[in-house]
């Protein structure tokens, strides 16, 4: 498992759809975007460090991480280990799925789907007017971090301030406080779940992968393949017993017009579209 080896996850089309929105930013003082916000001691203060899993800082922030000969923490960017008491990987139930991605708000709007939309705190301050239209259409919205950084690879206190600025974005924006959280590049480890739980936060990732990403950097990826894999899990047995989460994003026009094609495909295998918190049995995605 590799680290994307890119800044294309940075930007969503989430924002990208809609270029000519009238930016009137967040008020308030916000970390600069592009980068992992300072530490700030209000929000390191609210945490517990002696119930924080020590596992070592990733000294490799791009490229292959740095796995651990033997796998003490849980480092799932390595191993793919995840942990069931904290972890959200897939939809318990049979026949559910949760579909998290990026916009196409007008095409979701037009099926009634609600999906999770899991976002960049530095978009939600440059951007909140597109935040609230998802929060308005029922869309659950989730923590993407500030910045878009690997996690392990930044002292606690940046993870702190990743997600928590995140968190008062999100809350200045939409006016709800967030309980799902995912690690960008799904890296994340025991520290990470352990700072997570402490903010109130469920990490969440997945069990199918579109690899839809690869098509930003990859001339050899074609993008039939996302429908091709779409088609593949809803007709594989082993898939049936339980429901699924799927990554996919939509930061190119590209691959968000393989949305309206996905969608049919789950609504005729019978497969339900839900957002995570429901697919959960969580009535609420927000404290
Ligand atoms: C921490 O909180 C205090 C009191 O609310 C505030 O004056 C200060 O600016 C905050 N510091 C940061 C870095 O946000
Ligand atoms: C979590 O995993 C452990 C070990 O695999 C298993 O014994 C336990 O039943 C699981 N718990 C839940 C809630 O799935
Ligand atoms: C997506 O399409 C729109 C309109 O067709 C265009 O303005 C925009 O630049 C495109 N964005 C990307 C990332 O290709
Ligand atoms: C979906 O459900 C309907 C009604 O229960 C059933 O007739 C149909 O065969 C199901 N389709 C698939 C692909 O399982």
């Amino acid at each position: 498992m590799k680290y994307v080896n890119s800044s294309l996850f940075l930007f969503s089309a989430l924002w990208m759809l809609l270029p000519t929105s009238i930016i009137a930013v967040l008020p308030g003082t916000w970390p600069a975007a592009g980068n992992p916000p300072p530490a700030n001691a209000n929000y390191t203060s609210l945490i517990d460090r002696s119930k924080i899993r020590n596992a070592p800082l990733n000294q490799a922030t791009q490229g292959t991480p740095n796995c651990p000969a033997t796998d003490t923490y849980c480092y799932w960017t390595c191993t793919l280990c995840t942990r069931n008491d904290t972890d959200i990987i897939r939809c318990p139930k049979s026949l559910d799925w949760g579909l998290t991605l990026d916009d196409v708000l007008d095409y979701l709007d037009t099926q009634n789907v609600k999906v999770t939309f899991f976002v960049i705190g530095a978009n939600v301050y440059q951007n909140p007017d597109i935040l609230q239209r998802a929060f308005k259409a029922g869309h659950q919205i989730g923590v993407h971090t500030w910045s878009h950084t690997a996690l392990t690879s930044q002292s606690t206190e940046v993870v702190i301030a990743e997600l928590k600025y995140t968190i008062d974005a999100i809350k200045a924006a939409v006016n709800v406080t967030p309980k799902y959280m995912r690690p960008p590049f799904g890296d994340y480890d025991d520290r990470i779940r352990d700072i997570s739980t402490q903010l109130g936060l469920k990490p969440t990732i997945w069990d199918l992968d579109t690899n839809d990403w690869m098509s930003a950097d990859d001339p050899t990826f074609r993008l039939s393949w996302i429908t091709g894999n779409f088609n593949e899990w809803v007709s594989d047995p082993t898939l049936k017993s339980t429901g699924h989460i799927s990554l996919e994003h939509d930061l190119y026009n590209q691959t968000a017009a393989q949305i309206p094609l996905v969608v049919p495909i789950l609504l005729k295998a019978n497969y339900s579209i839900k957002t995570v918190h429901d697919c959960v049995g969580d009535p609420s995605a927000y404290v």
